[in-house]
């Protein structure tokens, strides 16, 4: 992935912020990523009044582009932060992302945390959740 790249799908990841719905906690997330064919999908954190029904950007965009039969994520781009601000701080992906990047992402996924277009870090997969548990082991 080029430089330029990793900042449209940054670019993007800040588009679908806007988009989240965090009533209750005010903390906006965006994520977007790219799937292996070239499709970008976004996603916003989509909160509940019962709390426990919350959906997380990541796995909204995941689902997003699941569900539209793309099933390889190259790269994924997070941001988040307080409502009515940039982005103050990497947003890592929570532990049930983790899980769910894990069982779509190629073993080369990348995945972008990030402040701004200019401010940002990389990880893989295996940083991410190591010894992780994958589809693999269930034979
Ligand atoms: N959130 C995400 O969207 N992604 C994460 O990986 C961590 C948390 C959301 C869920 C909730 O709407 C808000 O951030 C505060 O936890």
């Amino acid at each position: 992935m080029s430089g330029r790249e990793k900042q449209e799908l940054i670019q993007k990841a800040l588009e679908a912020r806007q988009m989240a719905y965090a009533p209750y906690s005010h903390y906006l997330v965006g994520a977007a990523l790219l799937t292996e064919d070239g499709s970008v999908y976004q996603g916003g954190n989509i909160e509940n009044a019962s709390y426990g029904a919350t959906n997380c950007a990541e796995r909204t965009a995941v689902f997003k582009a699941v569900s539209d039969g793309k099933r390889r994520i190259k790269a994924i781009a997070v941001t988040g932060g307080m409502e009515g601000a940039d982005p103050a701080d990497y947003a890592f992906p929570c532990g049930i992302c983790r899980q769910v990047l894990r069982e779509f992402g190629t073993g080369d996924m990348t995945l972008i945390v990030a402040k701004n277009v200019t401010d940002y870090r990389e990880f893989g997969l295996e940083e991410l959740l190591p010894f992780g548990f994958g589809g693999e082991s269930i034979k």
